[in-house]
């Protein structure tokens, strides 16, 4: 195999550093260029960042500290962005400048400085389920259909589960394709789909090969403990830490796919290595659908011992949030032999008995506080 030079972008961020991992692992010439973002990273250097790599610190939206990092590479993976559905309402700017502005910026250099360009060979970017809204569902009598958001009257009155638009009856979900039409229903997700419609599209004019990873729920160590903007299993993981139950939006019984960040690697590795990839967008997911009332009761019977407690179900709402999506994961299965190979219940294990050894500041009733105050949350 050839050693090629890689650049990963946000790779001190939790999937970019085991994707680090794993390509330096492979024998590549790896660097990482990372702002090490306050929420994130609390203004230090990770002490699990691959010494085998490269660290550039450095802002997307510096094009000259960026086009110092792109020199040279023969691959890039764009991982770096601003991750917080809920937060993404309230610093609209701080995040389409971040994501949006930071991918423009990157593509910018891509395209402009000959140099690069004609030695870059594959770019992947890190894309998101948010992009679909809800997923895909279908009805008995009348079949598939793709909802927008549920109205608020619904909400309101505590009616969590969508129903057909035609006959009004209950409806079953089912695994979202990529032809799902697009529906973000935040900033960060309008933020995500910039970025794959803009690389996708500037990859196929300049002929430059390039891939979008639309990542489901990805959950495993390193993930950002004490941001409690930052994924489900987090946030519930550090709260029964802190011996504090989790607090569940609506009935619990929504769902996500719950994929393993060493799967989300094994996605990035055959995008890069597969040109039947090129130009096009991939769910990555496990096919499987989990309750939010599954990873909470997990979560408390892994992390729990000796302070029994159940999940606070709440019953009220998140703004934008949506009830059920899950990945149909044939398309990468059939292009690019993906398969995930980490079950849930064993990811849970390995992530709490990381857990159990951190030490993570529980942000949850500050993160819902500040949803509150802007009306994001009732
Ligand atoms: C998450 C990520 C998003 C990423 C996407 C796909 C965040 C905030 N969201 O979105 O960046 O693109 O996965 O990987 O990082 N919930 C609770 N209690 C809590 C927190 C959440 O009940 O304390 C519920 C929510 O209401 C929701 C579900 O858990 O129904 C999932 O929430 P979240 O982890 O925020 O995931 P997504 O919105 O799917």
């Amino acid at each position: 195999m050839k050693r090629e030079s890689i650049l990963v972008t946000g790779g001190a961020g939790f999937v970019g550093s085991h994707l680090v991992d794993r390509l330096v692992e492979m024998g590549h010439d790896v660097t990482i260029f990372d702002n090490l973002e306050y929420q994130v990273h609390q203004g230090r250097l990770p002490d699990y960042l691959n010494r085998g790599a490269r660290f550039i610190c450095g802002d997307v939206r510096d094009a000259d500290v960026l086009t110092r990092a792109m020199e040279g590479k023969d691959v890039i993976f764009h991982q770096g962005a601003a991750v917080g559905v809920g937060q993404s309402m309230y610093m609209i700017r701080k995040y389409v400048d971040y994501n949006s502005t930071g991918g423009a910026t990157l593509l910018d250099i891509l395209i402009n400085n000959r140099k690069i360009r004609d030695r870059v060979r594959k770019v992947v970017v890190a894309s998101s389920m948010s992009i679909y809204g809800e997923g895909l569902y279908t009805c008995d009598n009348c079949g598939d259909f793709t909802p927008k958001l549920r109205p608020n009257r619904q909400l309101e009155a505590k009616q969590w589960d969508i129903m057909c638009p035609e006959c009004k009856a209950p409806s079953r979900h089912k695994g979202t394709p990529e032809s799902k039409p697009l529906f973000p229903t935040s900033i960060y997700a309008i933020t995500k789909r910039d970025h794959e419609e803009m690389f996708l599209v500037t990859g196929k004019s300049y002929r430059i090969p390039t891939v979008a990873l639309r990542y489901f729920n990805i959950y495993g160590t390193r993930q950002a403990l004490s941001n409690p903007y930052t994924g489900v299993a987090a946030i519930f993981s550090s709260r029964v830490l802190n011996k504090k139950p989790p607090v569940i939006f609506e009935d619990g019984l929504q769902s996500r796919d719950f994929v393993h960040v060493s799967d989300i690697v094994q996605a990035n590795i055959l995008a890069m290595e597969n040109q039947a990839a090129d130009y096009t967008a991939f769910n990555v997911g496990t096919g499987r659908n989990i309750t939010i009332k599954h990873v909470a009761e997990i979560l408390i019977r892994r992390l729990g011992a000796g302070h029994p407690m159940t999940p606070r179900i709440e019953n009220t709402f998140r703004e934008g949030d949506i009830r059920h999506c899950y990945a149909d994961i044939a398309k990468i299965r059939d292009m690019l032999g993906y398969e995930p190979s980490v079950q849930f219940e064993d990811g849970i294990d390995e992530l709490t008995e990381w857990v159990a050894n951190q030490v993570a500041e529980d942000g949850f009733e500050r993160a819902r506080a500040e949803l509150e105050q802007y009306g994001l949350t009732q």
